[in-house]
């Protein structure tokens, strides 16, 4: 398998909590390395618009409200099919469904307040990245 690039972020619900030593610990131990990584407050029009997707779902505004009530940390993470081996730790959306060993069942709030994001496939994690981080930030 090639060696992937995906995008994460550490959501308010962890970084609230001072979770990000212990997710990045998870991360680490699978294998991915992180390769860039900065902590940062999302405002209302990028939280917006990194979900767009998900615009006409009725979880929406929350998901935007809730991923702007504290910092987030975004990081790209490198390593062979990152993307996912990222998905892997991360675990199932819902945390109730999420295997034992993941980022989500051991400490997500719910199936919103879920820790985490990851890319769900390369090409999305090409325009994630993009759109945190400059090619100049991403020091292997
Ligand atoms: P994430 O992997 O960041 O992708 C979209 C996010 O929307 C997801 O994690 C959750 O935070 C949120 N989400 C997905 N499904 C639901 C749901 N049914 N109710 C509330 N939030 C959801």
């Amino acid at each position: 398998m090639a060696t992937e690039r995906t995008l994460s972020i550490i959501k308010p619900d962890a970084t609230r909590r001072n979770l990000t030593g212990k997710i990045n610990a998870l991360f680490e131990d699978a294998g991915l390395r992180i390769v860039a990584q900065k902590r940062i407050q999302l405002s209302e029009a990028q939280a917006g618009k990194f979900y767009e997707v998900h615009k006409e779902r009725p979880f929406y505004g929350s998901l935007v409200s809730s991923m702007t009530a504290a910092p987030v940390v975004v990081q790209v993470l490198e390593g062979e099919g990152a993307v996912l081996k990222n998905r892997d730790v991360m675990g199932a959306t819902d945390p109730k469904k999420a295997e034992p060993h993941t980022v989500r069942a051991q400490f997500a709030e719910s199936i919103e307040a879920n820790s985490v994001h990851g890319s769900d496939s390369p090409e999305n994690a090409a325009i994630e990245i993009a759109f945190f981080f400059a090619g100049t930030e991403i020091l292997p």
